[in-house]
């Protein structure tokens, strides 16, 4: 036998137990269990060996993914550099801002109009004709793995566009592709599910069934009207899907981005999210990763609250997911910002610092989405900040309304029925950048500097993986232009979604301009963050008590010794009062030797401080 095969079997033999139980369990079907089987052979024989030579190595460090020096960024391609031959040349610029792990946006086959922000995949093999092609994608994949950069793509597994392949037959009438989705003849069972299944976009998609006036059929439709939920009911699509993981792997991606997880499996009489067949699901993808490309890493994008994200890790035996995002410390934050009370977010803090080290989150302050004010409102309401009052404060603060708000946000997808809406907005804009530019404020636009700075101090001081929006570094304010375009006017997460404006690096080597200040700030963190190893996530990490409601306080502890940081969130210069009277600590910025255990932070200051010998 061959030494690959040999591996292969080995893999093979470690899961096939539980992987053949798991799916009979939920197909009890042997013949596409043995059609899986052999598509995962073939998928692995395919394999190039450049990348077979990075599974083996990852399997033997098998915390690559999870180091200090590890630093996200998210793009377009199109906003960012063009076409996938655009990023290639532009790889310099991101080695630049120290990153190493890139997340692509959507960039499969997908029409213009009815995309979603390429959400609706019309082929899972093809590469968007104005972006490139799969051998560009190839390309820029062995580019990066040179540079010891990380690819990351989205696989959108909840549906497929109306213009897929799968959605045309069955919308012709052919049983075995209707099989693939769910349809109805008439909205009897639609109406069931209604009852129960909350809206993701309650403006601009209301309802969750589409009618399709050609083919007098009901089809579900979570999403937009032209995004098709899948029947993971049915094993073929179960497999299909997983072999178009594996296509996508096999081009060399490092992080499969698994879209919308939680909506994978439907239940009449359920909310449809999250339900345990989910899990089923995500474990056997898990297996089937670590079978065929274990150098992969699943990432999934669980936007819940917290006690449904943390089981999408799975078990230590039965691990499902690698990484998820940190999403509720992310909205969590931006309440923080405008309500200048740390209390909300350090009980967040001591959530997740309860949570097994092995569980990687990736921590962002902004992404292509809008914020959800997915919030502890019980525990706000201990506080007197009632649920419905306080979204409407916190989306009056970031869409000016206040008379201190130096947010410039705009509101996405306002429920009129319930009152509900979420936010929109660059970081900067939502800092108050974009504010005090357009009243030229130099007084305003040191606080927004600040508050920005501080705010990814934060961000780069949690544990798990940090990963900055494309633009941020240079403080990019909201692009209002999607306004113009009929095909984006109804989607204002377009707002955030604007091109990458070049011309403000040249800005970056002028001194005291925002983009000199922003980027330089975020380089020597992101510089102490990858030198320092009390950053890996395997240290523990704990929310301290500063004596003081608007500053956080958090430490990380290793055998690499320990470092706190302080983040103020008021205005203003706040007094903090830690405990460990014999304890020195000295800046991990400019290496000054200060008193946690008395001192001063100025308004939007932060403090990272390592812990000195004595
Ligand atoms: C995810 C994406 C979002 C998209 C949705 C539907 O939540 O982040 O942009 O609209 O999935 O695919």
């Amino acid at each position: 036998m061959k030494k690959s095969d040999r591996i292969y079997n080995e893999r093979l033999e470690r899961h096939l137990d539980e992987l053949k139980w798991l799916y009979m369990e939920l197909y009890n079907s042997e013949e596409q269990f043995e059609a899986l089987k052999s598509g995962l052979y073939q998928f692995y024989q395919e394999r190039r060996a450049g990348l077979k030579k990075l599974d083996e190595e990852r399997e033997q460090d098998k915390h690559w993914y999870r180091r200090n020096g590890m630093l996200g960024m998210m793009l377009y391609t199109e906003q960012f550099a063009g076409n996938l031959k655009g990023v290639k040349k532009k790889l310099p610029y991101i080695k630049k801002c120290n990153v190493n792990y890139v997340h692509l946006m959507p960039l499969l086959d997908t029409v213009e109009g009815r995309s979603d922000g390429g959400y609706a995949v019309a082929d899972f093999r093809k590469v968007q004709e104005k972006l490139g092609t799969m051998e560009d994608l190839e390309q820029l994949s062995m580019a990066c793995h040179r540079q010891g950069i990380s690819l990351c793509l989205d696989f959108v597994m909840n549906h497929t566009s109306e213009d897929h392949e799968w959605a045309k037959r069955a919308r012709a009438g052919e049983k075995e592709y209707r099989d693939r989705y769910f349809f109805y003849d008439d909205y009897t069972v639609p109406q069931q599910y209604e009852r129960t299944v909350p809206q993701v976009f309650p403006t601009t998609a209301p309802g969750n069934f589409t009618w399709l006036p050609e083919c007098s059929q009901y089809v579900m439709t979570t999403f937009y009207p032209y995004q098709w939920d899948l029947n993971y009911r049915n094993p073929v699509v179960f497999n299909e899907m997983m072999f178009n993981f594996l296509y996508l792997a096999n081009k060399g991606i490092d992080v499969i981005r698994i879209d919308a997880v939680p909506y994978i499996w439907k239940e009449l009489g359920t909310d449809c999210r999250n339900l345990p067949k989910v899990h089923t699901i995500v474990r056997m993808m898990r297996m089937i990763g670590e079978i065929v490309c274990p150098g992969i890493v699943l990432l999934g994008e669980v936007v819940m609250e917290p006690e449904k994200v943390a089981p999408y890790f799975g078990t230590v035996e039965k691990p499902e997911c690698h990484m998820l995002y940190n999403v509720t410390t992310m909205a969590t934050t931006w309440n923080t910002v405008a309500t200048r009370d740390v209390r909300l977010l350090k009980r967040q803090m001591e959530i997740i610092s309860s949570l097994p080290s092995d569980y990687t989150f990736l921590n962002y302050l902004r992404c292509h989405d809008d914020i959800g004010w997915g919030l502890d409102y019980p525990l706000l309401e201990t506080w007197g900040m009632m649920q419905v009052p306080h979204k409407k404060f916190l989306n009056d603060f970031f869409t000016g309304k206040l008379a201190d708000s130096f947010g410039r946000g705009e509101l996405y997808n306002e429920d009129l029925v319930t009152g509900d809406a979420r936010l929109c907005g660059t970081t900067a804009s939502l800092c108050g950048i974009e504010k005090a530019g357009f009243e030229q404020n130099e007084e305003a636009m040191e606080m927004a500097i600040k508050l920005d700075v501080m705010l990814h101090s934060f961000m780069l001081f949690l544990s798990g993986i940090p990963m900055l929006y494309s633009g941020d570094e240079i403080g990019q304010v909201n692009d209002y232009t999607y306004k113009e375009n009929p095909l984006k006017a109804e989607d204002s997460r377009y707002l955030h979604r604007g091109d990458f404006k070049w011309e403000l690096t040249d800005s970056i080597e002028k001194p005291d301009t925002v983009q000199s200040r922003l980027f330089h700030a975020l380089g020597r963190l992101e510089e102490i963050r990858a030198a320092e190893e009390i950053f890996d996530a395997s240290a523990s990490f704990k929310a301290l008590d500063t004596g003081n409601d608007s500053v956080l306080g958090l430490s990380r502890e290793s055998s690499a010794g320990k470092v706190i940081g302080l983040f103020n969130f008021s205005s203003n210069t706040c007094r903090v009062q830690l405990g460990n009277e014999d304890e020195r600590y000295a800046s991990l910025v400019d290496g000054t030797e200060v008193k946690p255990q008395d001192m001063d932070i100025e308004g939007n200051g932060f403090y990272w401080l390592k812990k000195l010998d004595r």
